[in-house]
């Protein structure tokens, strides 16, 4: 017992000259500003930094959207939502009343919408059909109503033909060629082609019965709402400004579609914070969700979309990362704008925007460019941490980095060797330099302030922004939206 009471002391006391250490380092000078870190200083001996790289510029010019049409009067635009959802169910649960306001499920519905135009141009065949072979019909009954007279003729011919000899013999037998000619026509070729159309018809029938039994099965699934977990508005779009603009102005989950070749997705539209339109790409507020992720994971994207606190519907969010190629996808649409929140501990609120916002493909490592920076955060992403100097500054900047996460190293702090990878430090995946003065997707640290001992490899790996709080706070929540730049009026 003795014996294991002193193992524990050693143990205990080893652990605290190792923080003893740190602490000596700290009281040495208490006037001393707090170690800013984010970057890796040279060892001027053996190595240079590089700062230089490809950094391709935003996409910037004409925007996909003009400026937003003026609202008409309240009262007025609240009938009219509450007519088109009143008719909602009448067009089976699907599309939504006014074309205006776009269409759900897309992948169920379109389907439907599909099938039914279908149906239409199928039916106006048949009953050209139905008419041909009603006049095919028709005229083979004349027809045959007319050999039949002729085989009468032919009959009292014969009668008359005993009595006047051999002239009438001849005449006979070419009317009895004609005769036999025109009956082999009716008795086989006309009735072979009826038989051909009919089976033609009957084969169209059967088609016409499996499109109507699929229209019904598809109607059925269509009653009810599509729900994952979460009803999904009837309101759905290119992202969320195109939402915004079809009437979805409250915000919460969204389906939106950006291209009709992908699949259509669920994100959280902000649609309050400076008139709305946001997409948001990423959201920290609990630490509910891990973002020590690897590169397959941010690329899909991770996390929770929106919950419902008991409302009916998902309009709190989760906290998620919406996946690289979504987001290069989005802001390489057209001009980008970002908006980055921040929220302190105490509730302080500040936030980063840029005008321009473009994230390149996974060919390119996802190599961030932004610009047009205003804001109250500070612009950290351009022009590093300022509490930083010189080169040791230039190594926190993001704009023109590639994308690392874990097990992808692309930044910029000596490539190649795996004992130096900013993301295996500083805990997230992101655009990290040598290595940040931001850290949105870094670990979340309940309360704000800690310390070099309490992260895991000594290094500031908390949700940072440096210039508002330096390396040791670590945010309570921060948030990344993107919307189509459009001129404000
Ligand atoms: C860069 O940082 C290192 C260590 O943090 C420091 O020794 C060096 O003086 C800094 N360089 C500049 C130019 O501030």
């Amino acid at each position: 017992m003795k014996w294991l009471l002193l193992l524990c002391l050693c143990i205990y006391t080893v652990q605290c000259e190792d923080y003893d250490d740190y602490d000596r380092v700290e009281k040495a000078d208490p006037k001393a500003p707090v170690d800013p870190r984010g970057h890796r200083p040279l060892d001027k001996a053996r190595e240079v930094y590089n700062p230089v790289r490809y950094v391709p510029p935003p996409i910037s010019g004409g925007s996909r959207y003009t400026v937003r049409p003026t609202e008409a009067p309240i009262g007025r635009q609240e009938h009219v939502d509450d007519e088109d959802k009143t008719e909602q169910p009448d067009a089976g649960g699907c599309t939504h009343a006014s074309k205006r306001m776009g269409e759900l499920c897309p992948t169920g519905c379109e389907l439907r919408t599909a099938m039914l135009k279908q149906e239409r141009n199928v039916k106006v065949e048949v009953n050209k059909l139905q008419k041909d072979v009603d006049t095919l019909s028709r005229s083979s009954n004349d027809i045959y109503n007319y050999v039949d007279g002729m085989s009468n003729a032919l009959r009292e011919r014969q009668l008359v033909s005993n009595e006047n000899g051999d002239l009438v013999t001849q005449y006979t037998e070419d009317l009895e060629t004609q005769h036999a000619f025109a009956k082999e026509a009716i008795n086989t070729v006309f009735p072979s082609n009826l038989r051909i159309l009919q089976s033609v018809m009957d084969k169209i029938r059967l088609k016409i019965l499996r499109v109507e039994k699929a229209i019904l099965a598809q109607k059925d699934a269509c009653q009810e709402p599509c729900t994952v977990s979460c009803p999904i508005p009837v309101v759905s779009g290119k992202e969320c400004e195109d939402i915004y603009r079809k009437g979805g102005k409250d915000s919460g989950m969204y389906l939106i579609q950006p291209d009709s070749f992908y699949q259509p997705y669920k994100v959280y539209c902000d649609q309050t914070t400076q008139k709305g339109g946001w997409t948001t790409v990423q959201n920290r507020m609990d630490g509910s969700v891990d973002f020590g992720r690897r590169w397959d994971d941010y690329r899909r994207g991770f996390g929770n979309i929106a919950f419902d606190v008991g409302k009916g519907h998902c309009n709190t969010p989760g906290e998620y990362w919406l996946g690289n190629d979504r987001i290069s996808q989005l802001s390489k649409m057209g001009p980008t704008e970002v908006l980055m929140e921040m929220q302190d501990w105490s509730g302080s609120k500040v936030y980063a925007q840029y005008k321009q916002f473009t994230v390149q493909s996974e060919i390119t490592n996802y190599v961030l460019a932004v610009h047009g920076y205003s804001g109250t955060a500070g612009n950290g992403l351009l022009e590093g941490a300022l509490s930083l100097f010189g080169e040791n500054r230039t190594m926190t900047i993001h704009n023109g980095m590639m994308f690392s996460t874990y097990d992808r190293d692309n930044d910029n702090w000596s490539p190649g060797d795996p004992s130096k990878q900013c993301s295996r430090e500083d805990g997230g995946g992101w655009w990290y330099n040598r290595c940040h003065s931001s850290n949105p997707n870094g670990r979340y640290y309940w309360g704000g302030s800690y310390t070099r001992n309490m992260a895991k490899h000594g290094t500031d790996d908390g949700m940072v922004w440096m210039n508002w709080k330096g390396s040791w706070y670590s945010l309570k929540a921060i948030a990344m939206k993107i919307r189509p730049f459009f001129e404000s009026p």
